[in-house]
């Protein structure tokens, strides 16, 4: 089964790369085809003429967009369209990433598929936009929302937290938008296992890490697990302390129970996950020598 996959050097798409068992792989880098570039995108895909398409590219940049509103909805809303598009004449599977940001936060429970969207940024708008211009084709697709991805690559919240914990004694993290974080290899492993499927449900889910945190939360666990000797203290603040050009959903917690219900399989909780990124970022413990 061929498939091709875009945004390969992004955190998803690196471990796509990494973790696939589905066959064989063409992956297509920015500088051989650009989102922006409809063109060029309906060229790749018809001279692949793959059975599933796979798309980790995307506008990630969630304050930035605010003002690069034009170049965000380019790659967020009109490419993955145009994908649809083609993806449909050919019979193929899309499958496409989406964000716990096309919510509003305000619900006190995690979103389910069924809930209506309400998004609070530009980023959150081109995803929602994104989404609809795959399920206005007659393509089969999966999207798969998913919330605060890290990985080893790329940059992100974990690596972020590593990097402050050499600089600073405190920190001063958001505590009250609570989220599950989900490793980018967790991400590709549920996908890798889904596209295997001999009958695949399409549709959309939510697909997150079991379990949910606060910001600072994760800020502690990522100081627990790394063992540091001196680890900053942190410091829990509000959102309104911590101004940022994009607004983010208080609340980010996403219901997995439809995946599960119909994939058969959960992801890991987000503790485990983190265990296993920060096992690769850290240097292993110095262990004795044997005599
Ligand atoms: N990161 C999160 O916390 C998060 C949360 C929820 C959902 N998601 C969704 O999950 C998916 C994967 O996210 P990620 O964290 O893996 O993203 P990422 O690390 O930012 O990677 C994005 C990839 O897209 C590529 N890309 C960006 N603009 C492009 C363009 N104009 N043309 C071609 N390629 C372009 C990048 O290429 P370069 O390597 O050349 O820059 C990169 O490979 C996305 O759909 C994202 O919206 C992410």
């Amino acid at each position: 089964m061929k498939t091709l996959l875009f945004g390969a050097n992004g955190q998803v798409g690196t471990e796509l790369q990494r973790l696939w068992q589905g066959g064989e792989l063409v992956s297509v880098p920015r500088s051989q085809c650009d989102l922006w570039d409809p063109e060029a995108l309906r060229r790749t895909i018809r001279q692949c003429a793959p059975a599933v398409i796979l798309n980790a590219a995307a506008y990630t940049a969630v304050d930035r967009a605010e003002t690069e509103t034009e170049a965000c909805f380019a790659s967020n809303a009109i490419a993955p369209g145009v994908m649809a598009e083609e993806a449909e004449k050919l019979g193929a599977l899309l499958v496409h990433y989406s964000t716990d940001y096309v919510f509003d936060g305000e619900k006190n429970a995690p979103y389910t598929e069924a809930d209506a969207v309400n998004p609070q940024n530009q980023y959150g708008r081109s995803k929602v936009a994104g989404e609809q211009a795959i399920q206005a084709t007659g393509t089969r697709y999966l999207i798969f929302r998913t919330s605060w991805v890290f990985s080893p690559s790329g940059t992100n919240f974990v690596k972020t937290m590593l990097r402050l914990a050499g600089e600073r004694d405190r920190l001063r993290v958001v505590s009250d938008q609570v989220g599950a974080p989900t490793s980018a290899a967790a991400i590709a492993r549920a996908t890798a296992r889904v596209c295997r499927k001999d009958e695949i449900a399409t549709g959309l889910y939510h697909m997150t890490a079991e379990g949910s945190v606060a910001w600072s939360g994760l800020a502690e666990e990522i100081f627990r697990q790394a063992k540091f000797e001196r680890a900053p203290v942190v410091e829990p603040i509000g959102t309104a302390e911590y101004p940022t050009p994009a607004k983010r959903p208080k609340n980010s917690r996403l219901s997995n129970d439809k995946f599960a219900t119909t994939f058969g399989f959960r992801l890991p909780e987000w503790r485990e996950e983190l265990a296993e990124t920060l096992a690769t970022l850290l240097p292993a413990p110095a262990t004795k020598s044997a005599k």
